[in-house]
């Protein structure tokens, strides 16, 4: 076999794991270190993939100058930017974990250091390679909806505030938008080929994190648990999105699609505390509209096996890619749109009114 391809990891927590896992499966990879800025942690990662031969360090530059050829950047949110950028810099491609990042200016400068390093950038959603998520994309590409006007987005937890360093502001940034969010968004813009966001008018609360009623860690919480946004997209649609980690109530609602001529209905499997992430898995969906003159709906089969191995999909696309030069599975140039609404979001939650988004640099 040819020389393998020489893989890091920066940052050794939960979601490392998976990524080694995956990448433990590919021949024609070796991961040859990590960094984790917490001493030991690295090292610990590789002692428990009995990898002695690993080097570990502390810091992503340190890593770097292994002569690598890609990364994963799986360190929580507010370091994607700066880990991403630094690996594009040293000549890697980047397997970077969701969310690309928190703002349109770290998305502006991941997305011109992946230009100016001739790498890839491929972003983390693994629901992507989801047969029922792929189908929806399908239904919409086919056109029978006719024109799109309107996007629900659904779901969200009723109990399922996420502990470690999703809660604290200044490692996450935010909170359910960041973490569950992400991968609605990426679902709605996705699935209807990522017309672009014009404007954002969002709310978000902490009632339940904040509150040792509902939330033992109520101490340390200092993000979202809820969060709901109207953006509006280019070509007259509207997308409505909500997300929550807890609520009185089972789920935000349901996917939906309205088109001119169809619309597309889509449920998570189950109500449950800790359901409604749309991480790969749908319930059940529904096509509705008229025939021989009256509005009707049908259900569409649903694929089973769903979550198999979304993960292992994830890197091996994008391993895949970086062998032969292809592009990036889950590009840049598309998830920006979906930074550009979460940016939106924070901004006009933070100013309490609508805002325009923040995507002109693209213009230029
Ligand atoms: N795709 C998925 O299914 C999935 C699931 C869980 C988490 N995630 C994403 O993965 C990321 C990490 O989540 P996690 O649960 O592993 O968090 P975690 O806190 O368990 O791990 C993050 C690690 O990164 C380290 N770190 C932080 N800054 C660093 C830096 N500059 N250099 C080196 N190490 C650094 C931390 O010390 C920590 O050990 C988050 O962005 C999260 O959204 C994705």
């Amino acid at each position: 076999m040819e020389k393998k391809l020489r893989v890091g990891i920066i940052g050794c927590g939960g979601i490392a794991h998976a990524h080694m896992r995956s990448y433990l499966r590919i021949p024609e990879v070796e991961v040859v270190g990590g960094a984790d800025i917490i001493p030991g942690k690295a090292r610990a990662f590789f002692d428990e993939f009995e990898m002695p031969d690993a080097k570990d360090f502390l810091s992503a530059s340190e890593l770097l100058k292994l002569d690598l050829d890609a990364v994963s950047v799986c360190t929580y949110n507010t370091q994607h930017m700066v880990c991403a950028v630094e690996a594009l810099e040293a000549g890697c491609h980047v397997l970077l974990e969701k969310p690309m990042c928190l703002s349109m200016k770290e998305a502006a400068a991941i997305y011109f250091a992946e230009k100016a390093s001739g790498k890839i950038v491929s972003v983390g959603f693994q629901p992507r390679y989801g047969r029922n998520f792929r189908q929806v994309k399908e239904i919409i590409s086919s056109g029978v909806l006719g024109d799109i006007y309107y996007v629900q987005t659904g779901g969200g937890r009723s109990r399922g505030i996420p502990g470690s360093t999703f809660i604290e502001k200044d490692k996450a940034g935010v909170g359910a938008l960041a973490d569950i969010g992400c991968y609605s968004l990426d679902f709605a813009m996705n699935s209807i080929g990522y017309p672009r966001p014009l404007t954002v008018s969002a709310s978000a609360t902490d009632y339940f994190g904040t509150n040792p009623k509902y939330y033992s860690e109520a101490h340390r919480f200092s993000v979202d648990d809820f969060s709901a946004a109207f953006v509006r997209l280019e070509g007259g649609i509207t997308l409505d999105f909500r997300m929550s980690w807890a609520m009185h109530m089972d789920t935000c609602g349901d996917f939906l699609f309205l088109g001119k001529d169809a619309g597309l209905k889509v449920r998570q499997p189950n109500y449950h505390p800790w359901g409604g992430a749309w991480d790969g898995t749908v319930g059940q969906m529904w096509l509705y509209q008229d025939m021989f003159g009256k509005p009707t709906h049908t259900e569409i089969p649903i694929e089973t096996d769903q979550k198999s191995d979304l993960f292992y999909c994830k890197v091996k696309a994008f391993v895949d890619a970086v062998l032969t030069g292809g592009k990036a599975p889950i590009p840049t140039s598309e998830i920006l749109y979906n930074q550009a609404i979460i940016d939106g979001i924070i901004r006009s939650v933070e100013c309490g009114h609508e805002v325009e988004t923040d995507l002109a640099f693209l213009d230029k």
